[in-house]
């Protein structure tokens, strides 16, 4: 049995299974069709942070698969009392047949797979968020960037940053990324990412300036300052992520026909300017609606694999 926690656990050929299968889903979509291949499955979501996108897409998602969605709040359950995340994985093993949790930790992930006997499914950690980057993948294709692709992520080293890391490390895309002094993308995922590099050719730099990561880049990319639980950390962030804003000075480094992706929340005046944010709206949100047509296929991808 798989779960899906980060693409660190996935190869490339599987990752661009699961997008031709997300994409075939989309096209179908839009025609209005929707096979039910998990006619009857329940997915339980356990929602330790906010949400609007990833709630709204997965229990879409599990719907038009033929299935239905628990939303389980941790105001809600057991679980934000202080029951155990081990008991709370047996009891949902034994009543639902998949579980997407969105948390904090990575290990709170790997210990709920650990004990639960139906499928598992990140919907962001502090360390990754493998869908979002599907979805960027996706919508980098169907605007036909992922022909010799140079990305460049400009901002935080956080959770996105490092999924872009494993993405491009697996797919073999180039990226550059540039954070400030002190918000790096977390070490061992850049050990690991120059490892499955050397495999697929993928070029990863780190630049000191965000400007030399944007030159000529076809897509420019970046996410919050301030992530979910960094709240209280806000008005520092904000000083010394001085000169990181893609603003259209930055993008006009970028190839005159880049794209810009953002995974949402965005802050306007902080990561990206409006005048930006505005000009490349069309890409955020397919790149928003594309997260609806991964996470089904990658259910659709996980109920076959628990069959095979
Ligand atoms: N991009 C993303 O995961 O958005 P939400 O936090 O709204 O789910
Ligand atoms: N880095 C952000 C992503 C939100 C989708 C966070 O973790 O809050």
């Amino acid at each position: 049995m798989r779960h899906f926690l980060t693409l660190k656990d996935f190869s490339k050929d599987e990752i661009l299974e699961i997008l031709s299968l997300a994409v075939k889903i989309k096209r179908k979509a839009k025609k209005g069709k929707f096979n039910p291949y998990l006619k009857d499955k329940v997915l339980g979501m356990i929602f330790e942070k906010s949400s609007t996108r990833t709630r709204v897409s997965f229990e879409v998602g599990i719907h038009q698969l033929g299935g239905k969605g628990l939303f389980l709040s941790t105001d809600d359950i057991q679980l934000g009392r202080g029951e155990p995340l081990k008991d709370t994985a047996r009891v949902l093993s034994r009543m639902v047949d998949m579980v997407m949790i969105r948390t904090f930790g990575q290990d709170r992930l790997e210990e709920f797979a650990k004990y639960s006997s139906v499928p598992l499914i990140s919907g962001l950690s502090d360390t990754y968020h493998p869908m979002q980057l599907l979805a960027d993948y996706m919508t980098i294709c169907e605007y036909g960037k992922d022909k010799n692709l140079v990305a460049a992520y400009v901002g935080d080293g956080n959770n996105i940053a490092n999924s872009w890391l494993m993405l491009a490390s697996k797919i073999g895309f180039e990226l550059r990324i540039s954070t400030p002094k002190g918000y790096e993308a977390d070490q061992d995922v850049l050990k690991n990412a120059y490892e499955f590099a050397k495999k697929s050719g993928s070029k990863i730099s780190i630049c000191e300036n965000p400007k030399d990561a944007v030159k000529n880049a076809g897509v420019v990319t970046t996410d919050t300052w301030v992530s979910m639980g960094q709240e209280d950390e806000k008005e520092k962030r904000i000083k010394y992520f001085e000169g990181f804003m893609i603003d259209k000075k930055m993008m006009a480094l970028a190839k005159k026909d880049a794209i810009f992706l953002h995974c949402l929340p965005a802050y306007r005046g902080y990561e990206v300017s409006d005048e930006v944010f505005e000009a490349h709206a069309n890409e955020i949100f397919d790149e928003a609606e594309n997260r609806l047509h991964v996470q089904k296929a990658v259910m659709v991808w996980l109920d076959r694999q628990r069959k095979n």
